[in-house]
């Protein structure tokens, strides 16, 4: 009772700190609906380095793209288009940018798959040898320095990628891509660094390759890539199969944060180009009232040189 008497009696006096407390809660909570910025970059060499691309300061994610080959006993094999030649060695220099980009805050995620090339798991045990490959080039595991290193050759060298990103697109198999997200969710341990996994299912929903590893809510953002499928994306102006799409996505109940993928310019990406000025009027104030909203994913860093279209919407995502 004393206790209670004497809460209260500080309750009038504290009446201007309970008030500070009320705005540091509100522009905490504003800012967590606030969104980020998604970008894609490894498929051009005309689109600048990945320090470049960090140094914007417009991206929250860079997906380093893509390693396209792996799976089914198959040797993998990253492809980085005009950067840098992975088979000779020659892009190890992007480690010390993927780590100058995370000293931004930026998350750098390396992405498989994508509309070009050969990937696919056989079995079980295939996905579990990949998941250690992954680890041992690409994350935590057999870097200088961490115990267990034998200096093998890790193609990007000794950065460690904030986590998996899985662009998954085309697959002679739609199975065992829950098992491949198990398994590297499996490195996730107690004061170990975390490895973030990312998704970019094509928004015909349920995704043919994603959904089952999407139920297993293992994922920590997801970038629905609303464009190549009239079903679901925006069409000459009208943005109602856009918007029902992603009022599908965003009642999933499985996934944690919700991006809109889209393409940063008019004549790429099967089409769903958005002008900059729509988005913002029209989709933004939509897409930004659901829980999970998240923010943009856009293809890619470079359609959006060519547009500027991050520029345009970062200060409204
Ligand atoms: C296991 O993965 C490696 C890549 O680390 C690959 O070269 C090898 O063929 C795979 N082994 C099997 C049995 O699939
Ligand atoms: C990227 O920036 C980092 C940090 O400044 C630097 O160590 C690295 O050499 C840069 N890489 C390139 C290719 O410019
Ligand atoms: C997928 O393609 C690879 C490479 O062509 C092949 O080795 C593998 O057997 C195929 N997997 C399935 C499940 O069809
Ligand atoms: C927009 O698209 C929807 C779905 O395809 C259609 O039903 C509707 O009539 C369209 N609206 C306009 C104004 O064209």
């Amino acid at each position: 009772m004393r206790t209670i008497m004497h809460a209260l009696d500080h309750k009038i006096m504290s009446k201007k700190l309970l008030h500070l407390i009320s705005l540091l809660l509100f522009s905490f909570f504003t800012r967590s609906y606030s969104g980020g910025i998604s970008i894609y970059w490894g498929q051009n060499g005309f689109e600048g380095t990945l320090n470049e691309t960090c140094a914007t300061r417009r991206y929250e994610f860079v997906n380093v793209a893509f390693l396209n080959v792996f799976g089914s006993g198959q040797s993998p094999s990253l492809n980085l288009a005009g950067h840098c030649d992975p088979s000779s060695g020659g892009c190890t220099v992007v480690g010390p940018e993927v780590e100058y980009c995370q000293s931004l805050g930026v998350k750098v995620m390396l992405s498989l798959g994508g509309a070009i090339g050969n990937y696919g798991f056989s079995s079980k045990k295939d996905t579990r040898n990949f998941s250690r490959y992954l680890w041992d080039n690409f994350l935590g595991g057999k870097v200088i320095g961490n115990r267990g290193n034998t200096s093998s050759y890790r193609p990007l060298g000794n950065a460690v990628f904030d986590g998996i990103d899985f662009a998954i697109d085309q697959s002679n198999s739609t199975r065992h891509w829950d098992d491949l997200a198990r398994y590297l969710a499996r490195y996730n341990r107690r004061g170990k660094r975390k490895v973030y996994l990312t998704a970019a299912p094509l928004c015909p929903f349920p995704s043919k390759y994603l959904d089952m590893a999407l139920k297993t809510r293992l994922f920590d953002y997801v970038w629905v890539q609303f464009y190549g499928h009239t079903s679901c994306q925006y069409i000459d102006g009208n943005i109602t199969n856009l918007i029902n799409s992603w009022n599908v996505w965003s009642s999933t109940g499985y996934i944690k944060r919700l991006f809109m993928g889209l393409p940063a310019a008019k004549w790429v990406a099967g089409n769903g180009y958005i002008p900059a000025d729509v988005l913002k009027s029209q989709v933004l104030p939509v897409i930004k009232k659901s829980r999970d909203y998240g923010g943009v994913m856009l293809w890619s860093k470079y359609w959006d040189d060519t547009t500027g279209y991050s520029p345009a919407i970062v200060n409204s995502v």
